[in-house]
């Protein structure tokens, strides 16, 4: 198979959701169509992170939240593709946006009893930044749900997107029948099932009498009037619409009941992207290139607790990657090469020869990598949009234990390039700051220094809201500012220098007074420099 073939077979997404409306249960489900796990059903949600992915922090098991970012991949009608998990609790949101930036596209799961929520629509204002494609999956259809146009509408309005149903449900809740596909007209009947995964079809035209015999007059009536509003109201589906993130073609089901999954997934393989270009700070790279270049969205610390080695999830957006080949790591312009490079199966890790555009790579690292860095042939550039955000929380970092402070530093050094947090360092005395985006992170980084650095921590409570990194074409006026603003300054681990704020009307007060300095809300300025 050439470049071509393995590009054109390959879809790489993520599914989002706000926590609850199905995101766990639905991926299950794709795993069980796609034959990678064997059963489902009684497999708990939480269980099929245990098993058939990778589980690999302890305090996720703990805690029972996902905090672990994993890929999961299979075969489908002979198409490759790779799943990302993103984490669901808010405070790791950050994780999931890194993640965004290594899909193609993404399928969106909404709960047709609650609608939007507001991780929902936090997560589709990351999708709309980037035009990513969007498929919505209305879940849950075997409860009394919203009047599924009033849904529709709801999702326009407020995550700024038209929407195009596929398919349309007759009747919901206790009464639920199954779905109409518009595009194949044929009626899925549905049946709670949470352990098969066939479906009963029946290919059949609207104005079929046989209709009213199988759903009863009135759900037929409602059928045909509901379909004829769809046909009236929306435009046709237009694929390149949907590709340029404009439209969401829609589909209803319910996940649990494996219902509407496999109708949602061969859509999916038909309309949704193969891999697609990327951005550099030199020029745009396309999949097709001869020459092999990914970067790293995810750091993760290792199964083991005991080896201190870590693993990058590496994107590969051009050319071959192969197992052994030296590539040119562009943020230290050193030469890498891996010897046990894997793929993530559903179930286990595998060596892997030799991937391709749109494929996840797991390599080991012993701390080489951050977050963003750039893998290539040979060429200086690097992929962007992959920024680190300013943080919102802020908290010293006290040593507990002054026997372990080396441990501690190691730890939290190790920690912040796995993008967990950001550390800044405050003058006089080298006071340690951590910034995150949310509380949870905090006890997720003194679990983590306590077992995996046998380093004890406490975290002091701190008065800033925001953290910008400064620059400014004359040295000198920025130099001012730094001494001007003493106590305010931090400097991050590359050692620039970024104004903590104490509000946003400070900040705001700081931006006005002092036009000569730029204050970057990202960490992406580093490139344009
Ligand atoms: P998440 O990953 O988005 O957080 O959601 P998850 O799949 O864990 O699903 C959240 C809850 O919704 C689970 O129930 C799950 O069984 C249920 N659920 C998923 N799909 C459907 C559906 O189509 N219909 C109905 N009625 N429920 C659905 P739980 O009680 O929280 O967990 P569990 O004890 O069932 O595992």
């Amino acid at each position: 198979m050439n470049l071509e073939q393995e590009i054109n077979k390959r879809r790489t997404f993520a599914i989002i959701s706000h926590p609850d409306a199905g995101k766990t249960t639905l991926t299950e489900k794709l795993l069980l169509f796609g034959g990678a796990i064997q059963t489902a059903g009684a497999v708990k949600s939480n269980k099929i992170k245990k098993t058939a992915t990778s589980d690999f922090m302890e305090i996720e098991k703990q805690r029972g939240i996902s905090v672990a970012t994993s890929v999961m991949t299979f075969e489908y009608n002979h198409m490759k593709i790779n799943i990302l998990d993103t984490p669901g609790h808010k405070d790791f949101a950050e994780d999931t946006y890194r993640t965004l930036t290594a899909v193609d596209s993404v399928i969106l799961v909404i709960d047709c009893v609650k609608g939007v929520e507001e991780q929902t629509k936090r997560l589709m204002e990351v999708c709309r930044m980037r035009d990513t494609p969007v498929i919505i999956f209305i879940n849950k259809m075997d409860r009394e749900g919203q009047n599924p146009f009033d849904l529709l509408d709801e999702l326009e309005q407020q995550l700024n997107i038209k929407t195009r149903p596929l398919t349309w449900p007759v009747n919901m809740g206790a009464d639920f029948k199954g779905v109409y596909s518009l595009y194949e007209e044929q009626l899925y009947f549905f049946k709670s099932n949470k352990t098969k995964i066939e479906s009963d079809v029946l290919k059949i035209k609207l104005d079929d009498a046989l209709l009213e015999q199988k759903v009863g007059a009135r759900d037929a009536a409602q059928l045909r009037e509901d379909v004829e509003l769809i046909e009236g109201v929306y435009d046709a589906f237009d694929r390149q619409e949907y590709l340029a993130g404009k439209i969401a073609p829609v589909f209803f089901g319910s996940a649990i009941n494996n219902f509407g999954v496999k109708e949602l997934l061969d859509a999916f393989c038909e309309v949704s992207p193969r891999p697609v270009h990327r951005p550099t700070n030199v020029r745009v790279v396309e999949p097709n290139e001869s020459k092999f270049s990914g970067f790293v969205f995810k750091i993760h610390a290792n199964l083991d607790p005991r080896h201190r080695d870590r693993i990058a999830f590496l994107r590969i957006c051009s050319g071959v990657f192969e197992r052994g080949k030296f590539y040119r790591h562009t943020r230290s312009g050193k030469d890498v090469r891996f010897s046990s490079p894997f793929s993530f199966m559903a179930d286990s890790k595998a060596i892997l020869e030799e991937g391709f555009p749109g494929d996840v790579v797991g390599l080991y690292d012993t701390g080489s990598f951050k977050i963003g860095d750039t893998l290539t042939e040979g060429e200086n550039l690097q992929f962007t949009g992959i920024p680190s955000f300013s943080p919102e929380i802020f908290k010293e970092l006290v040593n507990l234990d002054p026997m372990k402070s080396k441990q501690l530093e190691k730890g939290i050094q190790q920690l912040t390039d796995e993008g967990v947090a950001q550390l800044f360092t405050l003058q006089p005395g080298s006071r340690k700051v951590v910034g995150t985006v949310g509380e949870l992170q905090f006890e997720v980084i003194q679990y983590r220094l306590e077992h995996e650095y046998s380093a004890k921590c406490r975290f002091d409570a701190m008065s800033m809201t925001k953290a910008c990194w400064l620059t400014s074409d004359d040295k000198g006026k920025l130099d001012e500012f730094i001494r001007l603003k003493g106590m305010q300054i931090g400097y991050d681990k590359d050692q620039n220098p970024v104004f903590l704020a104490d509000s946003d009307w400070i900040l705001r007060m700081n931006m006005t007074n002092n036009p000569d300095i730029k204050f970057h809300f990202t960490s992406e300025f580093k490139l344009e420099a």
